[in-house]
């Protein structure tokens, strides 16, 4: 089989380049290792940057999102008590939005069906081969049946526990991380948000964030310790947690009911440095991981799904390499600032099992600024709505 574009990897990243592409006449396949319902089952966070947003309208994937999705013109942040809020569109002049990453999946699935484009499920021993050549390829099994397509560019958008990256050779490929030393409990329930804007919380017993996907079904989390697990947590016990952690008004209004979902993810963050190597890019979670503080991740690939998808137009319309070149640099340029603010927000959230009364006092003082000044609160909604794409 040939192909321009092989994209190795069926989630958001894959799936947003490939339908972008497709809008430009550039073909490509993508390989899947698991099945559609498998990835539609994953639930993520669900707050849409507004560069996002115009990049699935310029793939032609935006309807349902903009009649069904939320715009939020503000978050909320709590200590205790005290609750202050950060108006988004007044310190920016945007919004961003509140419609579910699955949601997002499922849209583009269904686009990449009726334009027909090719999507292989159930792919195993993915391997790149050639990709510091002229031409290169990528085999593949399906049902014990081994095949091979041969493209002009690879686009590694298998997420964290993908091979793409692990073809840049080690003396090349340079890794930093931070592991949290905590995670997240949370629960998905069909129940009216506690509040219309998203609450970030922060108390003496840990961080809470009241979510929500529409008016009828509400996402919460709460930190939990990494040796915890969610099965040990009844409805009873994590709603009762959430309450202590969110000012006493809002616990008042909580509407509580059965979880339709329970789980705990840790917190990460993680940067592969280049993100390009020959013909291969690397997008989205297979370069980089953000603790989920600020629901950074799926924007983040947005935006190297935006960098490639530019450069690979440049080189297939103009002949121009300049745009893949620069991918690398100018992808990483903005990766490293949003992990800066993933990194910001969950530190000054969480409770640290090794925190100091100093440490705290700290974090205090850091919340008690952001409440009180405005150029700090503007720093935090410019970061909140989504850097430029420059
Ligand atoms: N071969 C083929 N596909 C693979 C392989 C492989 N070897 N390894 C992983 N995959 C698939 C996974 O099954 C998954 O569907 O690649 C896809 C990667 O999707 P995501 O992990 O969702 O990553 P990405 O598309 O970059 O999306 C980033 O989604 O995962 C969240 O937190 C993440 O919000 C962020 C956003
Ligand atoms: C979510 O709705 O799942 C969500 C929202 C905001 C975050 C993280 C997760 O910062």
């Amino acid at each position: 089989m040939q192909t321009q574009i092989v994209i190795i990897g069926g989630g958001p990243s894959g799936l947003l380049l490939a339908q972008l592409l497709q809008g430009r006449g550039i073909d490509s396949v993508v390989l899947e290792r698991k099945t559609k319902d498998y990835v539609l089952g994953r639930i993520r966070a669900g707050v849409l940057e507004r560069g996002l947003l115009d990049l699935m309208r310029e793939a032609g994937v935006a309807e349902r999102m903009d009649k069904e999705g939320i715009p939020h013109n503000g978050t909320l942040i709590s200590h205790g008590d005290e609750m202050f809020r950060i108006g988004f569109t007044e310190h920016t002049g945007h919004a961003v939005m509140v419609y579910g990453q699955t949601e997002v999946t499922r849209d583009l699935y269904e686009a990449r069906e009726k334009s027909g484009g090719k999507i292989e499920f159930n792919v195993e021993n993915v391997r790149i081969h050639d990709a510091d050549r002229d031409a290169p390829y990528v085999t593949y099994e399906v049902d014990g049946e081994s095949r091979r397509i041969d493209c002009d560019f690879v686009a590694g958008c298998d997420g964290f526990h993908g091979i793409s990256r692990h073809t840049i050779p080690t003396d090349v490929r340079r890794e930093y991380e931070k592991v949290y030393p905590f995670g997240w409990l949370g629960i998905l329930s069909e129940t009216p948000p506690v509040n219309h804007e998203l609450i970030y919380a922060t108390s003496e017993r840990g961080f809470a964030l009241c979510s929500m996907r529409n008016e009828n079904l509400s996402r919460y989390y709460i930190q939990c310790s990494l040796d915890e697990k969610a099965e040990d947590w009844s409805d009873d016990a994590f709603w009762a947690e959430l309450k202590r952690r969110i000012p006493a008004d809002q616990a008042a209004k909580l509407v509580t009911g059965p979880s339709i979902e329970k789980s705990i993810a840790p917190l990460r963050s993680f940067v592969t440095e280049p993100m390009r190597w020959g013909r291969l890019f690397l997008c989205g979670d297979a370069a980089h991981i953000v603790p989920p503080t600020g629901a950074k991740g799926l924007n983040t690939a947005a935006s190297d799904v935006n960098y490639l998808f530019r450069g690979l137009t440049d080189f297939y319309e103009n002949g121009s390499t300049a745009g893949i070149d620069g991918y690398s640099e100018k992808a990483l340029a903005r990766v490293w600032k949003v992990e800066r603010f993933s990194w910001w927000f969950s530190s000054l959230m969480h409770r640290y099992p090794d925190q100091t009364d100093f440490d705290q006092k700290m974090q205090w003082a850091e919340l008690e600024f952001l409440r009180s000044n405005d150029a700090a609160q503007k720093a935090m909604a410019e970061n909140y709505v989504g850097l430029p794409y420059d």
